[in-house]
């Protein structure tokens, strides 16, 4: 996607051939810089204090920082080393682990002195598949816009909610969620986006709102707790958020508050769309409430907030009164129940068994 003007994704090898740059997401949406990875130990600090989140992003680091491992000592130990390193730099996205193993199914087979270079390539292949497979994503997510489009006799903009970020910054580029919305918007559909703030680190009025805002496409950031009201009040077509991991049963793991959108939605009778690669589903758990652990992350993140001061600077400021007690949880679980269907690469699948099993054949089938 363009900023200003400008084609970016977010991860790419340097043209030194020997780093990784990638956008720092913490300094959105006030300051947008580029920054460099040179080492495993770059990677893992990257993704543990998110300058690059998101489930599918996270993976395509994880092959990046398997690469720079690689150049610096291509041993065995060594990988063993950097996958165990990245695998524990965020618990939740499914995208981590399925990128760690295909690096080692495709390095360990090869003689050390081969693999930094193949390191490389296979980083490469990661990411340009899913740029591929959201793309594929926004195909299939925009029918889905087009129908509700079509059952208004296009009278006005279709109204989609999402929440947190699952846009091209969440993955190599286009992204899950808002891939329909730019296919749609870029088509001559017009949408109008409701972005939930999201809460604690506001990835929806941080990040959502300013890509969306750079493609040009009409939104509105609301508080978290507004989205209730807005479905109540006729003024959700639809929801299409992400997942960071998705089970074989197709309950839906995502960002925090992402269930009790689906709660309101499914009160509302206001389809509930989530958008995912093949790669964010765990096909080892089927019940997500029982097997999936919740990150929890430092309790700052709740107490203190940052944002533009009158002057020009990025500040920080406690929100809580000193000793107040804060508990974060990143994620929540959303069962299947409320879910009306999983867009994916392969096409939009309600999440049934039949329906699952049919998406893991079609699934397997490419590998
Ligand atoms: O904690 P984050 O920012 O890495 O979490 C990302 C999300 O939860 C997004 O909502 C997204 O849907 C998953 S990645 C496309």
């Amino acid at each position: 996607m363009k900023v200003d003007g400008q084609p970016y994704r977010t991860i790419w090898l340097s043209a030194d051939g020997r780093s990784v740059s990638v956008i720092d997401q913490t300094l959105l949406p006030h300051v947008f810089k580029v920054v460099a990875w040179r080492t495993l130990e770059d990677v893992v600090a990257g993704i543990r204090n998110m300058v690059v989140r998101g489930a599918p992003l996270i993976g395509a680091s994880a092959g990046y920082g398997i690469a720079l491992a690689m150049s610096a000592d291509p041993s065995d130990k060594a990988f063993e080393y950097a996958y165990q390193a990245l695998f524990a730099s965020r618990p939740t996205a499914a995208n981590l682990r399925w990128a760690l193993d295909r690096m080692r199914s495709v390095l360990l087979p090869l003689a050390p002195s081969e693999r930094t270079s193949v390191a490389f390539a296979t980083a490469r292949n990661i990411a340009d598949e899913d740029v591929a497979n959201c793309s594929a994503i926004g195909e299939h997510g925009k029918a889905l816009i087009q129908q509700a489009w079509d059952s208004v006799q296009r009278s006005r903009p279709v109204n989609i909610l999402t929440h947190c970020n699952a846009g091209w910054l969440a993955t190599v580029d286009w992204g899950t969620a808002l891939a329909p919305i730019y296919k749609a918007f870029d088509t001559g559909i017009p949408v109008h986006v409701w972005v939930d703030e999201t809460r604690p680190r506001n990835q929806g009025a941080s990040l959502t709102a300013w890509e969306l805002g750079h493609h040009g496409v009409p939104h509105t950031v609301i508080v978290d707790n507004a989205g209730g009201h807005i479905m109540q009040n006729g003024k959700v077509d639809l929801c299409i958020v992400g997942s960071d991991r998705t089970t074989a049963g197709g309950d839906v793991c995502n960002k925090i508050g992402t269930y009790l959108k689906a709660l309101a939605a499914h009160d509302n009778q206001v389809p509930f769309y989530v958008a995912l690669p093949v790669s964010t589903i765990d096909w080892t758990i089927e019940d997500g409430v029982k097997s999936i652990p919740i990150e929890t992350r430092a309790p700052e993140e709740v107490t203190v907030i940052s944002g533009l001061t009158s002057d020009g600077k990025v500040e920080s400021v406690q929100l809580t009164p000193q000793g107040s007690a804060a508990l974060n949880y990143a994620f929540d679980v959303t069962p299947r129940r409320f879910v009306t269907g999983l867009v994916t690469e392969f096409g939009v699948f309600p999440p049934l068994p039949e329906e699952m099993t049919k998406l893991r054949e079609e699934a397997e089938k490419q590998r």
